[in-house]
């Protein structure tokens, strides 16, 4: 007869001693409870095991902070290569990355030249390599690539644009999207999707201000898009980035499509006094709908948040409202602006965890974004009672600017990275450590 399996307490997980590199200890988010605990990091950054640890490696005890997930954030644009480095650099957004608790950026192929070939691709990781505070994966561009194959052996996921913007001159006729959403299914990787559809963009004169933005490129447009996206098959990873519209939502989730929002989709509206530094695709919309936004991402809707960090040179958003590019900075302070709503009661925490750090990281097959053994040590310290206000000058990324200026803020104190802090006393102090990664997924694991 074997003997009976043994049964392991939490306490119980213990690691052997020389394998214990660091012990962090205080309140911390696990299975969505803040709880008193003690996490051992192993010599590899990861996290050995959570309870009660006796001997080990130094102990670090965080007091009245409390200990979470660092945030992974599926859509930044750090400009590199092609530039403007005015804008941001691989170096300068991973930096602010770090600063705003973000451990994982998922880097848009709208560079220049756009990734549609494994050289561009490869050519991007050696940037990456050496310079990047944060960890980065990798998007290709799912429209002009002549070997999707190819492109899917060395990238990280794939990104397909509906519509034009910064950098994408021509998207794909919509006679073709299903086809390649077919052709994608097949290649394993996650596809996220701009969803709009240009031929409801309106016709005739430029638009001058933020409410002419909106009716320019309406809802309608991304409604239209998101019907061509139900041909996809279900074996597509398939996400839909900015989402805007909250009416869209039970339609998304009943479909079991990953999605996002972002932070300036829930906090500022075509109302907001930010002319052309407003300006973005898919654009801000009426307070109303925004406000619908937000009550979807309070109660627990939406599956992630993403910054959608699209920097500009200051000098082009200053341009006049119709030759001012689209886009707004957003990294470093997506998961301040957002804890600063938690610390307001605004929203829950765990609601917050799971779409900054959690689900993100699923969809990227990444180990990290929760506090359990095996995990990546990528974790972050907050102190709620440091509120801040954001303030443009002060954040990191080149372009110097935020459409959240004033905005309470509360940003993490310490960020570690494989159990090695980068941010101390909320400097950053790492080095370019960020690694490039690519999905893990288990062979044979259904999307989603
Ligand atoms: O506003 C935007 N800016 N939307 C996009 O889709 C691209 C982005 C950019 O790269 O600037
Ligand atoms: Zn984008």
């Amino acid at each position: 007869m074997p003997p009976p399996a043994r049964r392991h307490r939490f306490e119980d997980q213990e690691a052997p001693r020389a394998s214990i590199a660091t012990i962090l200890a205080g309140r911390a988010l696990v299975n969505e409870r803040l709880q008193s605990i003690e996490i051992a990091i192993d010599e590899h950054g990861r996290i050995h095991s959570l309870g009660k640890v006796r001997g080990g490696g130094p102990r670090h005890d965080v007091g009245d902070s409390v200990i979470l997930p660092a945030a992974t954030d599926l859509h930044v644009h750090l400009r590199e290569p092609g530039g403007p480095a005015e804008a941001e650099t691989i170096a300068s957004g991973t930096i602010a990355a770090a600063a705003g608790g973000v451990a994982l950026v998922g880097e848009m192929p709208n560079t220049r030249p756009p990734v549609t070939d494994p050289d561009v691709l490869r050519e991007k990781e050696s940037r990456v390599r050496g310079h990047a505070a944060v960890d980065v994966l990798l998007y290709a561009s799912a429209g002009g690539a002549r070997d999707l194959a190819a492109l899917a052996r060395v990238a990280g996921a794939f990104k397909l644009y509906l519509s034009p913007t910064t950098g994408i001159g021509s998207p794909p006729p919509p006679s073709e999207v299903p086809p390649l959403l077919e052709a994608l299914g097949a290649l394993g990787l996650p596809l996220s999707v701009h969803a709009e559809d240009p031929r409801l963009f309106g016709a005739g004169g430029a638009p001058k201000g933020l409410a002419e933005w909106d009716a320019y490129r309406p809802l309608r447009a991304e409604r239209a898009a998101l019907e061509t996206l139900r041909s996809a098959p279900a074996a597509l990873r398939l996400h839909v980035a900015h989402v805007t519209s909250a009416s869209e939502i039970p339609s998304l989730r009943a479909q079991g499509v990953s999605f996002e929002v972002t932070p300036h989709h829930l906090l500022l509206s075509e109302r907001s006094p930010l002319a052309a530094w407003g300006k973005v695709n898919p654009p801000l919309r009426s307070d109303a709908e925004r406000a619908a936004l937000w009550a979807a991402f309070q109660a627990g809707e939406v599956p992630c948040v993403a910054s959608d960090h699209a920097p500009h040179p200051a000098s082009d958003k200053d341009l006049p409202f119709p030759r001012a590019p689209s886009g707004v900075p957003g990294v470093e302070t997506m998961l301040p602006l957002l804890l600063a709503r938690v610390r307001a009661g605004e929203l829950r925490l765990p609601t917050l965890v799971r779409a900054a750090c959690d689900r993100p990281a699923r969809w990227f097959g990444q180990p990290i974004g929760r506090i359990a053994p095996g995990h990546r040590a990528h974790l972050v310290v907050v102190d709620f009672r440091r509120r801040t206000r954001i303030e443009g000058r002060r954040l990191h990324s080149a372009c110097g600017w935020t459409p959240f200026e004033g905005f309470e803020a509360i940003f993490p104190v310490e960020h570690y990275q494989d159990g090695v802090r980068i941010v101390e006393a909320g400097e950053y102090v790492g080095g370019p450590s960020g690694r490039v990664v690519r999905p893990e997924f288990a062979p044979g694991a259904a999307p989603g």
